[in-house]
Formats: structure tokens, C-alpha cells, sequence
């Protein structure tokens, strides 16, 4: 442990976290602050070899590289690289008085091979109406969906998704498909009227187009193209959905940079929860992404693997055997034998500018965990000359912390994304986005 890291590892048995008592109340899960046994993270200012990274230059071409490598081979497993040669686009869709005319809608179709029944996305595009004049071209969000396109908001102009869905009698999911009653079931999740009016774009695709989320999606879609192989059968570093979900976004990330109207340089990509951990894998491998949002993407995402505090490594690969790699299984109740830990994906996003939330009454995400990792990832954005949080300790709930290139908030309330989350990203990107 170094001197860096200690403090704040230690010092989070004296300060009660604002969440304790909150549960994840399952048996062999801690929800007690007090119960946290001190941890060592890893440096990731230190290389594999035990030297330490002394510049930017040092970081970029040996310590950076290093991270990916074991980001891929132990956690989420490998990302082929690029897009696939055949991968072609058509837009599909224009409306440009969407939403009451305050918006132009676009839809987009992503073939991944030359066939066009072969794995594909279906893009939506909102950008505000008009000429986008000194913001030109808009800057914009992207993030996956997870019911199908019109789950985002009730304008009736969105193409229904016909894909296969996990049930939820909540959101009007019958039969493993979405309804006519899904359309805007999200939409409080997506606050696309505030994000136009903001004077941005914002696109999304469902998730499940990429890989469906339970273990039929590795033999099927993104996974079958690039030869996955099934859960149990695939090699030990293979990728898993999270993986291919990231995949998808940088393939988003393509087409939104191709759009004359849309500023490839300026598209932040986001997240919830298990999609909130493909935002920050895709954000850390892709350098494109101009800026990262992890919305309460607890473990596996923002939060600390090595402090035992609410979900823990063993308990998300049982329930998700198919989201990362095999590897990963190997440290299910081995926490501290993992040669990285969270707070190092975050510094992979450096020197971009990375937000990361989460929600007091969410503590199987540890939301504690999850400040500390973006507190952690400081030392890299300081190679930069940035500060990152500039804060020691966690902000209290709903007092948002925008930071050096690093954010952090704590709201009130449940597992969720948010008004209140939209409008800190909105205020970050005002910083950080803007020409
Ligand atoms: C489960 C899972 C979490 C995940 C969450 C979600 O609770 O254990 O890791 O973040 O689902 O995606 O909503």
C-alpha cells in the first residue's frame, strides 16, 4: 500500500458512512461500515514490474497499456478491435419537428456484416431543432436503453422494438417483448425534452440488440460474429456482455462521428447500473468518448471490488455468469488477489472528464465504494495538471461535487437514474463540453 492510498482506505472505519443501514441485506453480503476490513488497492501509478510511472508520456505508453491488458484479460475479457469491415449504416427515419417541433429525430440502422438480417442496432437520434449556430455541430449523450427505443420517451414517432426482452410486468414487458404500454415507461430515466432543451443531443439503442442480458445472448448476435462461444465454454478471457455492450457503443460512437449535424469529439457516454459498467469499460478503452458517466454502476463498475461493502465479486458472476470474463471467477472471495481494482478503470478515462453518482438508499451499489474509486483514479489526472474530486472526503447527499475533470454525487433515494442525476451531467458537460 502506499502512502497515497492508505489514508482513505483507513479512514473509512472512522467515518460513518451516510449510508450504513441502508441494506443489501443477503445473507454473506456487508451493508456495515463498521465491518469493513481495510483493503490494499493497487497503484496504478505503479507498473506490473514495481517501477513507478513518472509522466504522462510513461503513463500513456506502458502503464495505460498494461491496465487495458488486465481490465481485459481478468474482469470484462477481450474487445476485438476496431469495427468490423462489412459494418455499414443507413439512416432510416427523419422527423425534424419531433417532440413538438422542439426537436429533430433521426433513426439509424448499424449492420455489423454486409447481411441485413445479420446483428444489428437500431440508433435513435434527438438533437435540438434548428440550426445548431455557436454549438455547432451539437455536442450529445449517448447511452443503451434497456426495453427498445420508445422506452425513452412517449413520442409515438419512435419504431417499436421487436427483440427479446427480460420480463417485467412494471414496464409492460409481456411475453419477453415490448408493449405499446413500454412506450415512455423510462422516460424519467432519459429526460430527453431537458437534454434538447440544454442544447445537446442524445442517443440511445437498446442493449439487448448487442447481446441479450442472460447467457443465450453469448451464443447469439455480436457474441456468434465474433465466434464467443457459449457461457461455460468460452476461452478463460473471452468477453462476456458487458464487454460486448461497451463494443457497441464505440459502434454508436462511429456512426454519431459520421453525422455532420452531431460533434464526434464532444459525445459523453453513460450508464446505469450494470450499463453504467459497460459506459466506464467502453469510456476507458475508447478515447473518443469526450466524457463518462457511471450512474450507480456499483460492483464490477464504479465501486472499489476490494472493500466488502455491499455486492461482491462471487455474488455478480453467480447471478450474471455471462457479464464478464471467466477469468473473473477466479477471484470470487479473493478480492484483494485481483491485480486491479476500480478506482483504475476510472484512471484509464484520464485526462477525460468522468462523473460518477451514486444513490444514498443504494447500498448493494456501494455508494461509498464507488467516491473512493473516483477519489483514487486523482493521482493520474494529476500527471495531467488536474485535480480530479479536490475534495477528501465523500459529499454529503444532494451537495454535487464538480470537480477537476473528476465529478461525484450523492442523491437521495432509490437504485435509479433520474431528474436530479440530468441535471448534474448537464451542468458537468456545460463545463467540460462546451466550446
Ligand atoms: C443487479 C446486479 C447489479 C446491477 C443491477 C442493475 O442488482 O446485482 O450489479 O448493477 O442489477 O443493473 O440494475
Amino acid at each position: 500500500m502506499t502512502s497515497v492510498l492508505r489514508p482513505l482506505a483507513v479512514t473509512c472505519l472512522a467515518i460513518c458512512s451516510v449510508v450504513a443501514g441502508f441494506s443489501a441485506d443477503r445473507p454473506g453480503i456487508n451493508s456495515d461500515e463498521k465491518a469493513v476490513r481495510p483493503y490494499t488497492l493497487p497503484d496504478p501509478l505503479v507498473r506490473n514490474d514495481g517501477t513507478r510511472v513518472r509522466d504522462v508520456a510513461e503513463w500513456r505508453t506502458q502503464r495505460r497499456p498494461e491496465l487495458l491488458e488486465l481490465f481485459a484479460r481478468e474482469v470484462y475479457g477481450r474487445t476485438p478491435a476496431g469495427r468490423p469491415e462489412k459494418m455499414h449504416w443507413a439512416v432510416t427515419s427523419v422527423d425534424r419537428a419531433a417532440l413538438g417541433g422542439k426537436a429533430v429525430r433521426k433513426e439509424i440502422t448499424i449492420w455489423f456484416t454486409e447481411k441485413k438480417d445479420g446483428p444489428k442496432i437500431h440508433l435513435l437520434v434527438y438533437q435540438p431543432a434548428g440550426a445548431a449556430g455557436a454549438h455547432a455541430p451539437w455536442p450529445a449523450f449517448l447511452g443503451l436503453n434497456y426495453y427498445g427505443n420508445p422506452c425513452v420517451n412517449p413520442d409515438p414517432g419512435i419504431t417499436p422494438s421487436t427483440a427479446w426482452m427480460r420480463p417485467t410486468a412494471e414496464f409492460k414487458i409481456v411475453n419477453n417483448r415490448a408493449t405499446e404500454g413500454t412506450r415512455g415507461a423510462h422516460a424519467s430515466r432519459w429526460n430527453v425534452e431537458t437534454v434538447i432543451a440544454r442544447g445537446y443531443a442524445t442517443a440511445t439503442m437498446y442493449y439487448g440488440d448487442l447481446c441479450e442480458d442472460r447467457n443465450e445472448g453469448l451464443n447469439r448476435d455480436v457474441a456468434a460474429l465474433f465466434g464467443t462461444g457459449a457461457v461455460e465454454d468460452r476461452k478463460p478471457d473471452a468477453w462476456g456482455a458487458i464487454g460486448i455492450w461497451a463494443w457497441g457503443l464505440s459502434r454508436a460512437l462511429d456512426y454519431l462521428a459520421s453525422d455532420p449535424e452531431i460533434d464526434g469529439k464532444r459525445v459523453a457516454v453513460h450508464g446505469h447500473s450494470r450499463l453504467g459498467k459497460a459506459a466506464l469499460w467502453a469510456g476507458a478503452q475508447d478515447e473518443r468518448f469526450a466524457y463518462v458517466i457511471s450512474n450507480n454502476s456499483g460492483c464490477g463498475g464504479a465501486a472499489l471490488s476490494m472493500r466488502n461493502f455491499g455486492e461482491d465479486v462471487a455474488t455478480i458472476n453467480r447471478s450474471f455468469p455471462f457479464w464478464f470474463s471467466r477469468n473473473f471467477r477466479a477471484y470470487n472471495g479473493r478480492e484483494a488477489a485481483l491485480p486491479v481494482d476500480q478506482h483504475e478503470l476510472i484512471a484509464l478515462i484520464a485526462p477525460r472528464p468522468v462523473h460518477v453518482a451514486s444513490a444514498e438508499d443504494d447500498s448493494w451499489a456501494d455508494p461509498r465504494g464507488e467516491f473512493l474509486a473516483a477519489k483514487h483514479a486523482e493521482p493520474v489526472y494529476a500527471l495531467y495538471g488536474k485535480k480530479g474530486l479536490g475534495v477528501a472526503e465523500q459529499p454529503p447527499v444532494n451537495q454535487p461535487v464538480l470537480g477537476d475533470a473528476i465529478a461525484y454525487h450523492l442523491r437521495t433515494g432509490k437504485h435509479d437514474i433520474n431528474a436530479y442525476d440530468w441535471a448534474r451531467y448537464l451542468d458537468f458537460a456545460d463545463k467540460v463540453l462546451r466550446k
